[in-house]
């Protein structure tokens, strides 16, 4: 009897990287040898950072990235959901500045009866995070453990904690690597990357928020677009539900800039009816699209169900959720009746008048986002800490009319020599012209 043929002696990361240089395709196995010897120490920095360069040079498939993002989901922990009654709902913002939606999008989703359980990380850069702003509200803990989690979504309807060490710990390391080698670049590697912590969040539905604009990873709407039809896809393939809207990031989205100024913004705007503010726009828009699809799998029902959260929020629930939530989280909840009491405050507040009388033109968010972290509000490397009383406070937005000195945003500093400068890099850095005014819209694309 002949012999069973002998298995293929396995893949070398060298010649791997090879296939990659020369424009190839590597298959999930392939894949898996260069992601999980990485992580075990037998690819080494240089080879997989090689790899990743010959990536973004050579290009993806789309194939490759649904292999790579269960390569990635399956390194790590999963979080099981399936006690919670749900609908289960997950939403991600690939980063904005002026950027709070997920404030006002979670106890949104939560008043009209879904669970949404979120993982968030923190700001980097001229972006914010999530975290950063939830921990400006004292006492706010966001270092929940699984079964805090499932309480939480259970009883209030939603929970926002950090992300662990234990969920997709490849994600984590690639991360790293790329953040240092000019490899974040990537629609493949951005989508796998973030998709494969949506997808081991767990929620049966993740609705995504894809920046385009100057303040975002793609400048371009067509360029977000497609990385969102790729999250979409793979988010599919996974069997979850999956909606994404295209935003525009070229000028900041809410007016408050810096941790507890972006609170106690959203504060205010659950505290009346939802107003004609770009933030609430968008917020509402995320939320009816993730609810639409969480309750019936398409969009054809997205302007009831926005209606329908008009009137929630209208009405007050979506505030009483945020209050519920900030209380389950160990934060003061009296932060939802008066915030200036409750947040901190920075010392020193002044006024960045306009040089000039004319039409606000251009106002650039990654400027502007660079402008509140250079006060403190962000953070340039990872680990160091955050002010969060600092930031700006925008008085206008784009197509706005403003007068000769009359304030652009009041500047929130630790002192008054970081105010002045501040006040003046804004003061230049704003486009006044003599155009007629108008909105912009936020809303650039919506990929399902
Ligand atoms: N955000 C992520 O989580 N991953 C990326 O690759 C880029 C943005």
């Amino acid at each position: 009897m002949a012999a069973p043929p002998a298995a293929p002696p396995p893949a070398r990361a060298v010649d791997l990287i090879g296939r990659k240089r020369d424009g190839g395709e590597l298959r999930e196995d392939e894949l898996a040898v260069l992601v999980g010897g990485y992580l075990d120490g037998s690819v080494g920095e240089g080879q997989m950072a090689a790899f990743l360069m010959a990536g973004v040079l050579r290009g993806f498939s789309d194939d490759e990235a649904l292999a790579l993002t269960r390569i990635l989901e399956g390194s790590g922990e999963v979080l099981d959901l399936s006690a919670l009654a749900g609908p289960t709902l997950d939403k991600h913002s690939t980063g904005g500045v002026g950027d709070a939606t997920t404030l006002l999008v979670a106890p949104l989703c939560a008043a009209a009866g879904a669970q949404l359980v979120k993982l968030s990380g923190r700001g980097l850069g001229h972006t914010g995070g999530t975290l950063d702003k939830l921990e400006s509200i004292p006492g706010l803990r966001v270092d929940l453990a699984e079964d805090e989690l499932l309480r939480i979504a259970g009883e209030v309807g939603c929970v926002v904690g950090a992300q662990t060490d234990r969920l997709v710990p490849a994600d984590k390391a690639l991360y790293a690597l790329r953040d240092v080698t000019g490899t974040v670049a990537s629609r493949a590697l951005i989508a796998s990357s973030v998709m494969s912590k949506k997808l081991a969040s767990g929620a049966g539905t993740i609705v995504l928020d894809v920046k385009a604009g100057d303040g975002a990873f793609l400048p371009t709407g067509a360029e977000a677009a497609d990385l969102a039809r790729l999250c979409v896809r793979i988010g599919i393939a996974a069997g979850r539900r999956c909606v994404a809207l295209v935003t525009a990031m070229d000028q900041p989205l809410g007016r408050g800039i810096g941790n507890a100024l972006e609170v106690a913004e959203a504060v205010r705007l659950l505290s009346a009816p939802p107003s004609g503010s770009r933030l609430a726009g968008v917020a509402l828009d995320l939320a009816a699209h993730g609810v639409a699809v969480a309750r019936h799998g398409d969009v054809r029902t997205v302007a009831a169900v926005r209606r329908e959260l008009e009137r929630r929020w209208g009405e007050g629930e979506a505030l009483e959720r945020l209050r519920a939530m900030v209380a389950a989280q160990g934060g003061d909840p009296r932060v939802c009746d008066d915030p200036a009491a409750v947040l901190p405050a920075a010392p020193v507040v002044l006024p960045a008048p306009a040089p000039r009388a004319g039409t606000v033109t251009a106002l650039p968010a990654r400027r502007v986002g660079e402008l509140a972290a250079a006060l403190g509000a962000g953070r340039a490397r990872k680990g160091d800490a955050v002010d969060p009383a600092v930031g700006l406070d925008l008085a206008v937005e784009v197509g706005d009319a403003v007068e000769a000195g009359q304030p652009l945003a009041m500047v929130h500093a630790r002192d008054r020599g970081a105010a002045e400068r501040v006040a003046a890099e804004l003061a230049a850095l704003l486009r006044i012209g003599d155009g007629p005014g108008g909105a912009v819209p936020d809303l650039l694309d919506v990929i399902r």
